[in-house]
């Protein structure tokens, strides 16, 4: 998993949590180079696991919640660092129909050590967008969250209903988002 989705993971509890208990977080034993991450490295998904799994043992707060957030977080973190991928469209729906197709493949393209998960729009029409996630990871609520992320980048006022998918809800999820609006 790309550094950028570390650094920014520990620059959201530095500032909603603070700054002791990021380094708590990042002195747990098993991190590579002890918890040093850089934005350029690659790290093991599975580190990821135990520092969210670390902050909800010390905030009594939920994984799936925390995922959630921290996937809204990091989507505007994205979209300025790959600008090419935002910069082309105008609205979410146009921009989620070229994610798996286009975004995904241009950023495995220039990491090919991307780690990146199957996210097909199956259905769409101007009020309602259907995408499955797919992954080898479960990472299905940071999805979520990236998906508020997308909603409330491109200024969009829209429900968003989720199902998990079989086998396991957190490698597989259908969303269903139905518009209801321009935010003003
Ligand atoms: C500006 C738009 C986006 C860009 C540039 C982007 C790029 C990336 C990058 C660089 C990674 C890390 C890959 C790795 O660590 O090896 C990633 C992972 C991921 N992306 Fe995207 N992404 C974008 C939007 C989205 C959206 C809207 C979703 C919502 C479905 C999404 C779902 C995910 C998930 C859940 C992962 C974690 C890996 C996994 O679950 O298998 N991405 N993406």
């Amino acid at each position: 998993m790309r550094g950028l989705v570390f650094t920014e993971f520990i620059a959201l509890v530095e500032e909603k949590f603070g700054l002791r208990m990021a380094d708590e977080l990042l002195s747990q034993p098993g991190l590579t180079d002890g918890g040093a991450y850089t934005s350029v490295g690659n790290y093991s998904h599975r580190e990821m696991l135990t520092l969210v799994v670390g902050l909800a043992e010390r905030t009594g707060l939920p994984v799936p919640d925390l995922c959630k957030v921290f996937g809204e977080w990091l989507f505007p973190k994205l979209a300025t660092n790959f600008d090419f991928a935002v910069k082309p469209y105008t609205n979410a729906f146009d921009f989620l129909r070229s994610l798996d197709g286009v975004i995904h493949v241009e950023v495995r393209k220039l990491y090919p050590e991307a780690q990146l998960p199957h996210v097909p729009v199956t259905r769409v029409d101007e009020h309602e967008l259907v995408m499955e996630y797919r992954s080898e990871r479960p990472f299905a609520d940071v999805a979520e969250g990236l998906l508020r992320g997308c909603l409330a980048w491109f200024g969009e006022r829209a429900s968003l209903h989720r199902e998990a998918l079989q086998p396991d809800g957190a490698h597989a999820a259908r969303f269903t988002i139905t518009r209801s609006g321009v935010a003003p």
